[in-house]
């Protein structure tokens, strides 16, 4: 296991309890849920400690891994799984059968193509017929940012990596229902972000 300390997200502390909220509308049977780009592992640890009836299997690229490692296990929850190895753009579709899945902030951090990639993974790789997909995240609605803290915030992702950046909720949707999710939900959420909920 590795020795990686813990770091702290103060984002993830502002965000957790109202994406927990919707979290438990979709979570009330007992579930696996897979978490795309689990981070730091910090959500995961909050969520699954808040939804005991939730597998929670966390996943992320390999880099982040000991870090995931080491807050699931300062936690020691039995419904919380350690990493597993999911690069999109690398890795192939975990192997186990999930319910649902869950990703926070990765679309604007992944390029446009992975982010593509990704919606085609979850058509094929998903076994299951009814799997709801929840993204949280900003997006842009008709070409245009959602607020200037928005519109500062993409200049800061490209500058950092141009092929990042905040993505047209029009061309996640279109994209999604091209792969058979449509959606279901686009819930407003605190400073400018969104959760979008799909289902197959
Ligand atoms: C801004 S962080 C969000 C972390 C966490 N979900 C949160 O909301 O705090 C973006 C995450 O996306 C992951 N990521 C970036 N590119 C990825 C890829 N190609 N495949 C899987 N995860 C990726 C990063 O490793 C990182 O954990």
């Amino acid at each position: 296991m590795g020795s990686k300390k813990k770091t702290f997200s103060e984002a993830c502390e502002r965000n957790k309890a109202p994406i927990l909220e919707v979290l438990s509308k979709y979570t009330k049977d007992k579930l696996d849920l897979l978490e795309i780009g689990s981070g730091n592992g910090q959500h995961a640890c909050f969520f699954a400690e808040n939804l005991p009836n939730i597998y929670w299997h966390t996943s992320d690229r390999r880099e982040n891994h000991s870090e995931i490692q080491a807050w699931i296990k300062e936690k020691k929850l039995s419904n919380l799984k350690y990493p597993l190895e999911f690069e999109i753009g690398k890795d192939a579709f975990p192997k186990q059968s999930f319910d649902i899945v869950f990703t926070a902030n990765t679309f604007h951090i992944m390029s446009w193509k992975k982010v593509k990639t990704l919606m085609r993974l979850l058509d094929k790789g998903l076994k299951k017929k009814n799997v709801s997909v929840l993204i949280y995240g900003p997006f842009n609605y008709h070409g245009k940012f959602t607020s200037e803290s928005n519109e500062n915030f993409d200049k800061l992702l490209k500058s950092r990596d141009p092929s990042s950046g905040i993505r047209s909720f029009e061309d996640v949707s279109s994209n999604m229902l091209k792969n058979n999710f449509f959606l279901l939900e686009d819930i407003e959420m605190p400073a400018n972000n969104r959760l979008l909920v799909f289902s197959r």
